[in-house]
């Protein structure tokens, strides 16, 4: 359930219609709720117990604006780089519920990380673990580590996007998992206090889910022969969402299923949610500056592209659009036909959706919907396009998280010779 909703044909984000939107902040504009983010942040939490925690996945969507208001829920973070400890920090986070993800953590991430007393540190090979002690060590300090293992199971997802097949680059081989662990315990700057493990994202089945869990259960089992104790679980991000007609299971369905499964393990689990929290939450609102009808295909040329909205280009994904105004009296020029919507940039897989249907004129407005993550994230400046500009709305109130991109700000640090 999102706040998104049409009013009288109309299209609202909670009680704003998007279109005064547009006008305030013009196009392309992203629009999040803060209602719907503080509802998913709280759909997740219902289903934990005290001890079990949230570490939304801060690289679906890492606008300050999004960030304080999930910090100011108790949210935790899952990070995966020095910016993004930075990001979470100016929004507010508390150290001690960031984990730090990501496979190429360098010596300063380590060191800041450290500084500030993160809770874990996810390592993803025995060089990254290696390194983490020696700089622990220098300064005199205990790392927390838990090792992302790769349990070779198929999410069943598109490729980019699965990252837990023995193919991928992410995690280390549960089957060499024992024996760093060991490693692990020796190391005097290291204290081991979880497993983690990411089979991929938008996954929309809970067996991928439940393969991973029983192979981390068993390596846990593994351990305690070793008298490794482990204390916490992180099972990870990956619930898909709807985009067209998926059913992805519930956030309570997927807990209640992997809790089950753990019996009376005493561990806490850790989830990393970055979709599930942040795609629904906004969309992306464009306006038609083009219609270019012709034999082979109808082109709807719009202001937001590929720059600003990489996905259907990069996964070919399928993302909902739909007209803001659906009041066809009040534009008699309206055509009602099957429409590409693309934007300007110069290559072909520059669209934001094909074979449309959409009854449109140039100068109305289109929401991309289910856009609140990784969206504004990807985006580039392509083209020399200027990044969309960023929109909180809030009851009836809309804060502009992010001004829209100058000119000056795209040359910054660049030089005439
Ligand atoms: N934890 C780790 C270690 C991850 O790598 C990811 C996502 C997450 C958590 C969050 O997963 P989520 O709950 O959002 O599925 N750009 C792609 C998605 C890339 C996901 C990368 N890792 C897309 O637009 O579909």
């Amino acid at each position: 359930m999102n706040h998104f909703e049409y009013r009288d044909g109309e299209l609202y984000a909670e009680e704003i219609p998007v279109a005064q939107l547009a006008e305030e902040y013009g196009t392309p504009l992203y629009v999040y709720s803060r209602a719907t983010l503080t509802r998913h942040y709280q759909v997740w939490t219902k289903c934990l117990s005290p001890q079990d925690m949230i570490c939304y996945a801060v690289k679906a969507n890492s606008n300050l604006g999004v960030l304080s208001v999930l910090a100011k829920l108790g949210s935790g973070f899952d990070i995966v780089s020095g910016g993004e400890l930075e990001r979470v920090l100016t929004a507010g986070a508390d150290p001690t519920r960031i984990v730090f993800s990501g496979l190429g953590k360098t010596q300063q991430d380590m060191r800041r990380a450290l500084e500030v007393g993160v809770r874990c540190f996810n390592i993803e090979s025995v060089p990254e673990l290696n390194q983490l002690n020696r700089v622990a060590e220098e300064m005199g300090q205990i790392a927390s580590i838990s090792i992302r293992v790769n349990p070779d199971v198929d999410a069943k997802t598109h490729p980019y996007i699965s990252t837990g097949l023995k193919e991928n680059k992410f995690g280390i081989d549960i089957s060499e998992a024992p024996a760093i662990y060991a490693q692990a315990a020796q190391m005097a700057g290291l204290k081991i206090i979880g497993i983690d493990c990411h089979i991929g994202s938008q996954l929309t089945e809970l067996s991928p889910f439940l393969d991973a869990l029983d192979r981390v259960l068993h390596l846990l089992d593994q351990l305690a022969e070793s008298d490794i104790k482990i204390s916490h679980l992180d099972l990870g991000g990956g619930l898909g969402v709807t985009y067209e007609n998926e059913i992805p299971p519930s956030p309570a369905e997927l807990c209640t299923a992997l809790k089950e499964r753990m019996g009376s393990r005493p561990q806490h689990l850790i989830f990393e949610p970055g979709r599930s929290i942040a795609a629904n939450a906004g969309l992306l609102l464009t306006r038609v500056q083009y219609l270019k009808p012709s034999a082979a295909k109808n082109f709807a040329i719009v202001d937001a592209a590929m720059n600003d909205l990489i996905r259907p280009a990069l996964y070919s994904s399928w993302m909902n659009i739909s007209e803001v105004d659906r009041n066809s009296a009040n534009n008699g020029e309206r055509h009602l036909a099957i429409w590409d919507v693309v934007g300007s940039v110069c290559e072909s897989a520059d669209f934001l959706g094909k074979d449309r249907e959409l009854s449109i004129a140039s100068g109305d407005l289109l929401a991309v919907h289910s856009a609140g993550a990784y969206g504004q994230v990807m985006s580039s400046n392509y083209n020399t396009r200027a990044r969309a500009a960023e929109v909180l709305v809030d009851g009836n109130q809309s804060i502009l998280v992010r001004e829209r991109e100058t000119f000056e700000d795209m040359i910054r640090g660049e030089q005439v010779v």
